[in-house]
C-alpha cells in the first residue's frame, strides 16, 4: 500500500504532524510505502476558482500540487493532519482541500478505491467538534471519492509536547497505521 501523508499545521514542532507522521512511519515499518508532506513548506497557491480543471485536463496552477496530485492518484491511504483553529482546520489545510477540486471535476481522474484518515488535534477537551469531523468526512473526503476509514481527533493537546505525554493517543496513531 502506498501511504500518502498531509500535514496542515504552521508549526514545526506540532502535535498533528507528529500523528501524522507517526501513522505513516508506522505503516513504513509494517512494509508499506510512505511519504509525507507538510505544507507549510511549500508552494501551494490558493484555488482561484478558474474553473479549468472543469474542462477535465486538471489544475491550471502550476506549484508544488502538481506532484502531490500524482502522489495522490497513486496513493491507496491518504492521511490528512490538521490542528483545530476556530473549530475547522487550519487555513493551510483548506488551501490543500480546496486545491483537490481538480478531482471532482476531471472525469478521468476520479478518486475510487483510496482510503482517508482525517487526523485533527485541539486544546479543547471535550468533544466540541464530532459534527465538524463527520461534515468534513461527507462533503469533502466522501465527496471526492474517499472511503474514510478513520477520524482521529486528539483532545486536549495544545503542544506537541503535550501530545508525547499522552500515551494512549499514541498508541492509537500505532493502532490506526495497523489497521492499514
Ligand atoms: C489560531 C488558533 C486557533 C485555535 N482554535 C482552537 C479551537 O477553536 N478549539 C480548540 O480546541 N483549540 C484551538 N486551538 C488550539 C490548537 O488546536 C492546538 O494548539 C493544536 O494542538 C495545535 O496543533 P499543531 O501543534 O499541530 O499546530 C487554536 C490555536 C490557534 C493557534
Amino acid at each position: 500500500m502506498k501511504v500518502l501523508g498531509i500535514c496542515g499545521s504552521p508549526r514545526k514542532e506540532s502535535s498533528s504532524t507528529y500523528l501524522v507522521e507517526k501513522i505513516v512511519k508506522t505503516a513504513v515499518e509494517n512494509g508499506n510505502d510512505g511519504t509525507v508532506h507538510h505544507i507549510r513548506n511549500l508552494n501551494i497557491s490558493q484555488c482561484n476558482a478558474c474553473d479549468y480543471c472543469g474542462e477535465g485536463k486538471g489544475c491550471k496552477l502550476d506549484d508544488a500540487m502538481t506532484d502531490i496530485y500524482e502522489e495522490i492518484y497513486d496513493a491507496d491511504v491518504l492521511v490528512v493532519g490538521s490542528p483545530i483553529y476556530y473549530g475547522e482546520v487550519s487555513a493551510q489545510t483548506k488551501t490543500f482541500i480546496d486545491r483537490l477540486y481538480q478531482f471532482s471535476m476531471n472525469p478521468n481522474r476520479k478518486i475510487k478505491d483510496k482510503k482517508a484518515i482525517q487526523v485533527y488535534t485541539q486544546g479543547e477537551a471535550e468533544e466540541l467538534y464530532t459534527s465538524y469531523f463527520d461534515y468534513q468526512k461527507n462533503n469533502t473526503y466522501e465527496l471526492l471519492g474517499f472511503e474514510v476509514s478513520d477520524i482521529f481527533p486528539a483532545l486536549g493537546i495544545m503542544t506537541k509536547e503535550e501530545l508525547l505525554e499522552k500515551q494512549d493517543i499514541l498508541d492509537k496513531a500505532v493502532e490506526i497505521s495497523k489497521s492499514i
